[in-house]
């Protein structure tokens, strides 16, 4: 009796995952949709497209726009984003307006087919139900490409859509991201959907947990991307590092500011979404990253005193050639380090970073260009980064010089 239980449950189990498997892996037969719509939809479609910087994860380097590609790294393995055109078999050509809202905000593709979280469902889940049909207005009336998309490199489990369900059932839940910041004006609600929602900043900017989840009860206090951390964004930080809300408009609208450049993914996003958005959407961000009422920013003393010799003289060396002897930088060739938000982000790693492996050339709006900054990993060792950093950091980040070789050491790229 028992013996035949188990039977017939190991059966049910079977079956239960096949059909999950089968749901998760068909491709969607629907009818091929035919869409029209006005031109002012199309241009509210195309702003809100940049807004939510679709194409930094589903254009593909030197690819077409928006016909997927973009091999996005994740610490489980590659995920590509998809193609979004109208292409029939390849893009989302047989996709209903309903269908794409239920995939933007639900992380659920036609026919039952879960989306990994890299897709950022877990913001735009606030996406209006407007917006979304805007969007898709926008990308249905775009030319098709019929590129075929890779297939995803993720081991096993992780290569199991279904696995998702149960990932959902954790940590999806249709309550807006906690607030990072104090308001109520027009201004900051417009700014709280611009930055939560639709530019999905704090799937850079919060840290994440170990199912790749973002750490809601840590909204904005910065998380790591690749080599580099997404500094946190609250307020205090924001103010600590000598933010005011006009140099971080003119950081989201050219990617330069007296606190530095945009580098790594953050030039991404201002390449590609917030310098595309008008003023006032811009003033809404900031309104909302610093709070209505803003606390004022921290001024650093430069102490060109004392400090470490040692990191001086590689300080002299190496770097004042382009950064110049005080710090000051110079315009179109390279940024400052006096005021510079990267010389004082307590944890010290995006200067180490940077030190080791450089920076690429990199272009701005209103023709502004910077060079390319290369890495030191080869020319100096831990003790030297160490005390180059400590400098940098007493001298002009206003911070502690407790940074310790060890800490360099682990920063290095191993291969
Ligand atoms: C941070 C990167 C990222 C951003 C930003 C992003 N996506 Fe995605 N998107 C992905 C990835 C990766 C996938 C593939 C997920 C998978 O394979 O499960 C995906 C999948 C999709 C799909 C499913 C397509 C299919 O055929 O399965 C749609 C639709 C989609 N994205 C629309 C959008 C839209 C519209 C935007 C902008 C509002 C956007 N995405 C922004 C990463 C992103
Ligand atoms: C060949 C010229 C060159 C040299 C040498 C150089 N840098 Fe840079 N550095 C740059 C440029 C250009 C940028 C801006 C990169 C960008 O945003 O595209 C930069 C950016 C930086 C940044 C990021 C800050 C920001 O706001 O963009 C830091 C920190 C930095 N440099 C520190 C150093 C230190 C420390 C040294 C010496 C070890 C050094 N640099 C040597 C050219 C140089
Ligand atoms: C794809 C990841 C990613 C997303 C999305 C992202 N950022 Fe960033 N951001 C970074 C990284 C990495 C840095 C560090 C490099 C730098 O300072 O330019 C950064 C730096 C910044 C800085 C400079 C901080 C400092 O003190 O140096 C600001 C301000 C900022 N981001 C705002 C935003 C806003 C606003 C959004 C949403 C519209 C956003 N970011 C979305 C990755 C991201």
């Amino acid at each position: 009796m028992i013996k035949r239980l188990a039977l017939i449950l190991v059966l049910a189990i079977v079956v239960v995952i096949a059909v999950l498997w089968w749901r998760e892996n068909r491709t969607w037969d629907g009818p091929v949709q035919k869409v029209t719509a006005s031109a002012a939809q199309i241009e509210q479609g195309r702003y809100l497209t940049q807004a939510a910087d679709c194409a930094a994860c589903h254009t593909a380097p030197g690819g077409a726009p928006l016909a997927g590609g973009y091999p996005l790294q994740t610490p489980f393995g590659t995920i590509f984003g998809s193609n979004l055109t109208p292409s029939a078999d390849q893009g989302i050509g047989r996709w209903t307006k309903e269908q794409f809202y239920t995939a933007l905000t639900e992380g659920v593709a036609p026919g039952g087919r879960h989306l990994y979280p890299a897709m950022p469902y877990t913001s735009y889940k606030g996406i209006t139900r407007e917006d979304s049909d805007a969007i898709y207005a926008y990308l249905m009336t775009r030319p098709a490409v019929d590129v075929a998309i890779l297939e995803n490199d993720l081991p096993f489990p992780f290569n199991q859509r279904m696995a998702m369900i149960g990932w959902n059932i954790l940590f999806r839940t249709s309550a807006p991201l906690p607030a990072s910041s104090e308001g109520s004006s027009a201004a900051w609600t417009r700014g709280r959907y611009l930055t939560d929602v639709l530019g999905h900043c704090g799937e850079c900017h919060t840290p994440r947990g170990k199912l790749g989840q973002m750490q809601l009860d840590k909204a904005m206090q910065g998380g790591i991307i690749g080599r580099f951390s997404a500094p946190a964004l609250t307020p205090e930080a924001l103010a600590q590092r000598g933010w005011t809300p006009d140099d971080l408009q003119a950081f989201l609208s050219t990617g330069i500011a007296a606190q530095g450049s945009a580098f790594s993914e953050m030039h991404t996003v201002v390449d590609l979404s917030t310098r595309h958005l008008n003023a006032d959407d811009q003033k809404a961000l900031v309104t909302y990253l610093m709070g209505d009422k803003p606390p004022a920013a921290a001024a650093v003393t430069v102490k060109n005193e004392g400090g470490n010799d040692a990191g001086r003289m590689t300080w002299l060396n190496v770097c004042a050639g382009c950064h110049a002897r005080d710090g000051e930088g110079k315009p179109n060739v390279t940024v400052g380090m006096i005021n510079n938000a990267t010389l004082r982000q307590p944890d010290g790693r995006n200067l180490i970073v940077s030190v080791l492996d450089g920076l690429p050339e990199q272009q701005f709006p209103n023709n502004q260009s910077m060079q390319s900054m290369p890495g030191f990993a080869a020319v100096l060792s831990d003790d030297e980064v160490a005390g180059l950093v400590n400098y940098l950091r007493t001298t002009w980040g206003g911070l502690p010089g407790n940074i310790t070789p060890e800490q360099v050491k682990v920063l290095r790229q191993h291969e």
